[in-house]
């Protein structure tokens, strides 16, 4: 978990340091204070990447040439530290004060999740937010997963780059064995780790929704043929669009609710809480096989949900066992199991807040 976190000038917030409870800690304050941005640079710390898609250039405070963001963690076996820097010399990242290769050395030293406003997403966009959902669980629980990935990705490029140079048909095919095997293990991998998670994601779904959720995972290519079938009769198809149309990096997760598709769902709040199942889940997933407390991140949870359903996802986190960042325009609305750290956000200017804050537990 992480207990110390210093910002200094990303996006408003010039000079930021939060010493973050273990368990509950609540950011609230005036629509533009900073609270997203808080979330979001406490994220990159962990992701490498912004949650709202912005590129990193947008993240760099007006005026300045470069942001840094630090961590103190608290971990099993003692301390350690993440740090990241953005500067026009790119991103530069340390983790116990020695220089990391990147993303995927933060995401293994502060592994987290988010729910914010745009998480019912998940549910009404498109496939590749939940593909990534997926791979996000096999990444901390399978060791190999980030490899195989990469790997597929690179034989994809390579296939797809022969076939906008129009190369030969046999050009092509060389790609295919590479392409075949990396494919058949990233699927292999995305099934069982479906499986892992599946009883979670029906329990939270239950619990959120009241409803009965149905996973199913759409592997990228035609249910009847093995994909190397789907490559030979799709060849022609795929030399006329320039890119390779089955594989795994076509696949879905397919959702329903009480056997309706979810996507279809009218409700936007419906689709947060469902998302939100899924996003818990996940974490919960991930939690056991890294035997350590995720760190969880809620911006602006209460927005489009109504008070009961806010009281179940509140509860359902708490019993999650993570670490909680949530921010909220007030003090009130979220109740928390137990007194939360609370922080007050001004114009950029975080202090700690010493109004009272209701919990379930009182
Ligand atoms: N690169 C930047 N440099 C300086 N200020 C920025 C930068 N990017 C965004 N801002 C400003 O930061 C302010 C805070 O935005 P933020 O999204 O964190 O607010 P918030 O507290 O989450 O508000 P809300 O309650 O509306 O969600 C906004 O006024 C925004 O214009
Ligand atoms: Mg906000």
């Amino acid at each position: 978990m992480i207990r110390l976190f210093r910002v200094t000038n990303f996006r408003c917030l010039e000079k930021a340091e939060l010493k973050l409870g273990p368990r509950f800690n609540l950011i609230h304050g005036a629509n533009a204070s900073g609270k997203t941005s808080l979330l979001e640079a406490l994220a990159y710390l962990g992701r490498g990447k912004s949650f709202r898609g912005a590129s990193t250039s947008n993240l760099t405070r007006h005026g300045e040439s470069e942001f840094v963001l630090f961590g103190e963690l608290e971990q099993s076996h003692g301390r350690n530290s993440v740090g990241v820097r953005n500067s026009r010399a790119g991103l530069e990242v340390r983790i116990g004060g020695e220089n990391a290769p990147g993303a995927a050395a933060l995401a293994q030293s502060l592994p987290l999740q988010v729910i914010d406003p745009e998480v019912h997403n998940l549910i009404a966009g498109g496939p590749e937010l939940r593909r990534r959902f997926l791979d996000w669980i096999a990444f901390h629980v399978e060791h190999d997963h980030l490899q195989t990935w990469r790997r597929f990705r690179r034989a994809l490029k390579q296939r797809n780059a022969a076939l906008r140079a129009k190369s030969t048909e046999a050009a092509i095919r060389s790609w295919n064995a590479e392409f075949l095997i990396l494919a058949k293990e990233l699927d292999d991998c995305r099934r069982r780790v479906l499986e892992l998670t599946i009883d979670s994601l029906q329990e939270y779904g239950r619990q959120l929704l009241e409803s009965e959720l149905g996973f199913e995972y759409q592997r990228g290519w035609s249910r009847d043929k093995d994909l190397e079938l789907a490559l030979d009769e799709g060849l022609e198809k795929d030399q006329q669009l320039g890119s390779t149309q089955s594989g795994p990096h076509r696949a879905d997760l397919k959702v329903s609710t009480d056997e309706r598709q979810a996507r279809k769902l009218v409700s936007r709040g419906q689709q947060k809480l469902l998302a939100s199942s899924m996003i818990l889940a996940a974490t919960e997933t991930a939690q056991s096989a890294l035997e350590r407390p995720l760190l969880l991140l809620l911006d602006d949870p209460a927005a489009e949900l109504d008070g009961d359903s806010i009281d179940r996802l509140m509860s359902a986190v708490a019993a999650l066992g993570c670490q909680v960042v949530a921010t909220s325009l007030d003090s009130e609305t979220l109740v928390f199991p137990e007194t939360p750290k609370v922080f007050h956000v001004e114009q950029g200017a975080v202090t700690v807040s010493a109004q009272k804050v209701s919990t379930s537990g009182n």
